[in-house]
């Protein structure tokens, strides 16, 4: 008796000390070389796309395409995490498993308020997944069919999911690449509306229950960019002066404006049953190479807060990191701007993002001929975020770089009117061809005066230009953080104003 009291006593004594280690663990194991300290990543593991995005009772749900067996894509799970300021996560078990109809692929979530489809119970509001199963054997054997729209339900917010009994709700018709629901209530016709990435167009689907689905359209195989597969449409509206501005994201691999992967997106109207377009040029979300996949939060009101997947299929799957591989994008507040007779998409890091501002540093009228900036505000400490604005654009370049003489530069060409991000000498890019380069980007306002804001990670750079007009996404690995910032004009431009702006990590 004595020894099984003794041997009890023994064994909560090590429970405590594993659980006290794994409340410590947490900053240690986010701690790693090239791990993103402002920007969600799973602590183990490969992830790929956002999924299920879904804002209910104050809390911001991120699940994700997720492996939990290795750092190289595979049986994709739903990966979980909740935050309530979209900056601070916190990693929950996995949500979603592959089962006997195929793997996990990705998808949306709704908060089903009004119990249309009758999964809720004793008044609690049904959290509804809508995802593609994809069947690895079907598609091992050549067949055409093996992606099926399937759907699961929470009641408890997202921790415990049942997989609907009568699932898929929707059978592939015969078409290789059929995925990627995207479901959002449209109050109009008051049906459930679901866009679905098929091989190279979207074709919208409605359902009064989210169980039984009705075809409506088709959109795109004449517009837009079609250098890849069509991938993780999103669709939804936009306030502008009071009028209402249809946004069409979709994700297309390869085939992106500097390579690989990337999202573009078309502005128009959408009556329930047609998307409209308004525009006949390609447009793109982010020009960079690194944000792909990317939709928006549902259940948010007026308000579309997208995020990405901060990578790019032409080299996920080798990036240098070790534990983990893959992160997500900061999270952006989407809006429209006209320029010109053209509506477009504007996006900007959401103002929670200054909840983890430290330090600022605020100059004026700096002529930027070589400027050490971290002459003045002391050495750059990763993450930070700097913002310019001037009366008048010309050439200039930000170069952040390290001890080894490692860099990447950040800039604006007068010559060819867009900004660009030089990788090309940034550290490791010996691990996949492509990966060193110049990027560009357009300007796409004829403003003399100019803003722009870079978000700087470990491992990232965002560049939001020009209010959101032009956004930039890049990933890089250095030998030794970046510490230095030097901003060089031809012209010596004078940046009216200059902010410096330490940011806490997350997981701190
Ligand atoms: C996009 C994508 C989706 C698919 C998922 C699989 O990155 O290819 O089309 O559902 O990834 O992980």
């Amino acid at each position: 008796m004595k020894e099984r009291i003794f041997a009890g006593i023994f064994f909560f004594l090590i429970l405590q000390m594993i659980n006290s280690c794994s409340i410590a663990q947490p900053a240690t194991e986010m701690a790693e070389e090239h791990r993103p300290q402002i920007h969600f990543s799973p602590k183990q593991k490969w992830m790929n796309d956002p999924n299920g995005m879904v804002y209910l009772n104050g809390t911001y749900h991120l699940f994700f395409q997720y492996y939990p067996d290795s750092t190289i894509w595979g049986p994709m799970h739903w990966g979980h995490a909740t935050s309530t300021d979209l900056i601070h996560w916190q990693e929950q078990p996995i949500a979603l498993y592959p089962d006997s109809l195929g793997y996990i692929f990705s998808g949306s979530a709704v908060a089903d308020i009004n119990n249309t489809s009758g999964f809720g119970k004793d008044g609690k509001v049904p959290m509804v997944a809508i995802f593609t199963h994809h069947d690895p054997a079907g598609e091992k054997a050549g067949k055409n069919d093996f992606q099926n729209q399937s759907i699961a339900y929470s009641l408890d917010e997202g921790k415990t999911w049942t997989k609907y009994s009568g699932n898929p709700v929707m059978k592939n018709p015969g078409i290789k690449d059929f995925r990627d629901p995207k479901v959002s209530w449209h109050e109009g016709s008051k049906k459930w509306i679901m866009t679905l990435a098929t091989l190279d167009r979207i074709t919208f689907y409605s359902s009064p229950n989210l169980k039984d689905w009705t075809k409506e359209s088709e959109f795109g195989k004449e517009v837009g960019a079609h250098g890849g597969v069509w991938e993780c449409p999103d669709l939804f509206s936009l306030d502008y002066k009071g009028q209402k501005i249809w946004v069409l994201i979709v994700s297309i691999n390869p085939g992106g404006p500097n390579g690989g992967s990337a999202t573009q997106y078309f502005t128009g109207q959408f009556d329930g049953k047609t998307f409209i377009p308004y525009q006949t040029d390609t447009r793109w979300i982010d020009y960079g190479t690194d944000n792909y996949a990317g939709i928006t939060w549902s259940n948010t009101g007026d308000r579309k807060i997208f995020l990405g997947w901060m990578n790019n299929w032409q080299y996920a799957n080798v990036v240098p990191t070790k534990k983990w591989r893959g992160a997500a994008t900061i999270p952006r507040d989407l809006g429209i701007e006209k320029s010109g007779d053209k509506y477009f998409v504007t996006s900007r890091p959401v103002k929670e993002l200054s909840s983890i501002n430290t330090q600022s540093h605020i100059l004026d009228n700096v002529v930027a001929s070589n400027y050490n900036l971290a002459g003045k505000t002391g050495k750059l400490k990763s993450p930070a975020r700097v913002t310019l604005s001037s009366d008048k654009i010309e050439s200039f370049s930000i170069t952040l770089s390290n001890d080894a003489g490692e860099k990447v530069v950040i800039g604006y060409d007068q010559a060819t009117n867009s900004y660009f991000i030089d990788r090309t000498q940034s550290g490791n890019v010996s691990f996949e061809k492509g990966f060193a380069g110049k990027h560009g980007a357009p300007r796409l306002t004829t403003d003399e005066k100019f803003d722009l804001t870079l978000i700087i990670d470990n491992a990232s750079v965002e560049l939001f230009a020009d209010n959101g007009l032009t956004v930039m996404t890049e990933i890089f690995f250095p030998n030794g953080t970046y510490n230095q910032i030097h901003i060089h004009s031809p012209s010596n431009v004078v940046i009216k104003k200059l902010e410096y702006i330490t940011l806490k990590s997350i997981w701190k």
